[in-house]
């Protein structure tokens, strides 16, 4: 399983809470320069609240706080721009988390991010009213919900006119079925919904104007069909010809959907599903490929020209599964073009867990193609025999 939920439970951690959410939880994340967390005493008092004064300007944490002392805290409080809002609210009387107007007053924050009680069980119900955040709206680029139940929150017009918003992260939160209502999010690049139930219900937000570059839709459970309506919804958006990531991993899946439709994808990552066969022209990839993961999938056997595209530069993830076979038609290809590059640059396909047979089928790689070898990470047969130590004279009756 994959570690979104061990990164909840860091989050009470007091000064962690920050640094830890912002911290991209995905596989590609932004990297920050350590400097910039320097730490220093904010010009006003937020208490009950804390803030941090850093690179990035002020950093306002309210944790285990109620909505009146929030709401007092920033308007007694005069700096007009912050750089992140963490909102933990302490829990109503009847048990739920309730955002009335203008929570943050006039003021402005780059990063809002609104927490439920992460080990709540059940998960504690949000409402958001639509007029929430509404003076921050032109002036926020990241807007999160984490570990909620939204069972209760029927639309999403709380983000009307968030002209600028360009991530949005529904995490580990249930009953997301209003995601049915964004709004239009023009400069949305990166749609975070992982460890969620409730997508299958909605139907997939056309996200169109928005050119998204990454969507990643992990852990949400997601069968088949939900995932074939969803990519139909995003590959006939605006987003067809921008997005760049897509991850499906750890859902329900037994097939790979097609990704034809998105001309500039060049991560694809469907690990942790369970997907027994792939078959031919299943992976076609318009621009150079940099990584498509299979991990974990219980993949027994790939059919010839199952990929298509460049993979030059591509890591190609085949981590415990159960292939038998390494055959030339689906990877002879793929590592001509590997092995173009020095070792540094080159991808590589890392086949690490599979139990290969050590028979003819190898003769390809083996006494024919050494100078591939190096591309090929971890490949062993018949449970013991590393490729690299494979002699090719064993491969001459073949
Ligand atoms: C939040 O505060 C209330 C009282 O103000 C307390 O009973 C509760 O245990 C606190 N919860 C957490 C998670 O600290
Ligand atoms: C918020 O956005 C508006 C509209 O772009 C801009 O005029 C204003 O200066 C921004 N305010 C802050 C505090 O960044
Ligand atoms: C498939 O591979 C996984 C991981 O390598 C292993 O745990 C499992 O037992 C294998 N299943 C079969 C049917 O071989």
């Amino acid at each position: 399983m994959p570690p979104f939920n061990c990164l909840f439970q860091v989050l009470s951690l007091g000064l962690l809470l920050l640094t830890t959410i912002l911290a991209d939880s995905n596989p590609v994340s932004d990297v920050r320069p350590v400097s910039k967390k320097q730490r220093a005493a904010c010009p006003e008092d937020y208490t009950p609240c804390t803030c941090d004064l850093t690179g990035y300007g002020l950093e306002v944490t309210c944790s285990n706080v109620s909505v009146e002392d929030i709401q007092d805290v920033f308007f007694r409080t005069q700096a007009f721009r912050l750089y992140s809002v963490v909102l933990s609210v302490s829990l109503s009387p009847s048990g739920s988390i309730n955002l009335p107007a203008n929570v943050l007053q006039e003021k402005r924050a780059e990063n809002i991010f609104v927490i439920c009680p992460p080990n709540a069980s059940p998960k504690v119900g949000l409402t958001v009213d639509p007029a929430t955040f509404e003076f921050t709206r032109f002036n926020t680029t990241v807007f999160a919900i984490l570990n909620c139940d939204l069972s209760g929150q029927t639309d999403m017009q709380f983000l009307n006119d968030f002209s600028i918003l360009n991530t949005l992260r529904i995490e580990n939160t249930l009953n997301i079925e209003s995601i049915q209502s964004l709004p239009t999010l023009p400069a949305l690049r990166k749609l975070i919904i992982s460890g969620c139930t409730g997508l299958a219900n909605a139907v997939f937000p056309d996200l169109t104007p928005a050119r998204l570059q990454r969507l990643y839709l992990n852990g949400n459970g997601l069968n088949d069909e939900t995932v074939n309506s969803i990519l139909v919804s995003v590959g006939s958006s605006s987003s067809a010809s921008s997005l760049q990531e897509l991850i499906l991993a750890n859902d329900g899946m037994t097939k790979i959907p097609r990704i034809a439709s998105f001309s500039k994808l060049s991560v694809y990552d469907v690990s942790y599903n369970v997907i027994p066969f792939l078959s031919q022209l299943t992976l076609i990839f318009s621009p150079p490929v940099s990584l498509v993961s299979l991990k974990s999938i219980s993949l027994q056997a790939i059919e010839g020209n199952a990929f298509q595209g460049d993979f030059t530069y591509a890591q190609v993830n085949l981590e415990n599964n159960n292939l038998t076979e390494f055959r030339s038609d689906v990877f002879l290809f793929m590592l001509q073009q590997m092995a173009t590059q020095p070792s540094g640059t080159a991808g590589e396909v890392r086949v690490t867990g599979n139990n290969f047979k050590c028979d003819c089928g190898l003769a390809w790689l083996i006494r024919d193609n050494q100078p591939l070898l190096p591309r090929v990470r971890n490949g062993v047969c018949d449970g013991f025999f590393k490729f690299e130590d494979l002699t090719p004279n064993s491969f001459q009756n073949c």
